[in-house]
């Protein structure tokens, strides 16, 4: 092959090469810069073995003041102690950004968690992150 066609196509596939990595990194980009933080569509279709179950709130209160309260504020309005000092702020519990999304969804950002709020996946069991799942309910129709 000869040299100056060679350099053609090293050319164009180190070209092509950043345009990839540009394609791939973008979204993610946007994502980082509006923080939306979303659950997988599969996070909707778990199903809440405590769904309607308001007997578990006496216990999931507790909970929730010693494990969400620092940070989203005892009644979830996302103004716990620690809060000034965190970015992304935390979520406000009573507001229908969070209210609109699905007890799965929820459930699955309490399991992984999302710096800096912490993943509770070992910290909680199940059964204790779907009583917090309906304590959060519960803060809505306190408002
Ligand atoms: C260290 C502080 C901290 C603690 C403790 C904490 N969180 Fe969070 N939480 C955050 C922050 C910050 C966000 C926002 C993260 C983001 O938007 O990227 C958040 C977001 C959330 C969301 C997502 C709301 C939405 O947008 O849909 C849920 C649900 C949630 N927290 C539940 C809890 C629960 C339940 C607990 C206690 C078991 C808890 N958090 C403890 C800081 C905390």
């Amino acid at each position: 092959m000869k040299q100056v066609t060679k350099k053609r196509i090293e050319q164009t596939s180190l070209l092509a090469g950043f345009l990839f990595l540009a394609l791939i990194t973008f979204p993610a980009l946007l994502q980082a810069q509006t923080n939306n933080w979303n659950a997988p569509a599969s996070a909707n279709q778990l199903k809440n073995p405590l769904a309607g179950n308001t007997t578990v709130l006496k216990e999931a209160k507790k909970l929730y003041t010693t494990n969400c309260g620092p940070c989203h504020g005892n009644n979830g309005k996302g103004d716990g102690i620690a809060a000034a000092a965190l970015n992304p702020k935390p979520a406000d519990h009573t507001s229908a950004a969070v209210q609109k999304e699905s007890d799965g969804a929820l459930y699955w950002k309490m399991t992984e968690g999302h710096t800096p709020m912490p993943s509770y996946k070992q910290a909680l069991t199940d059964t204790q992150r779907w009583m917090l799942v309906n304590y959060i309910r519960s803060l809505a129709k306190r408002k």
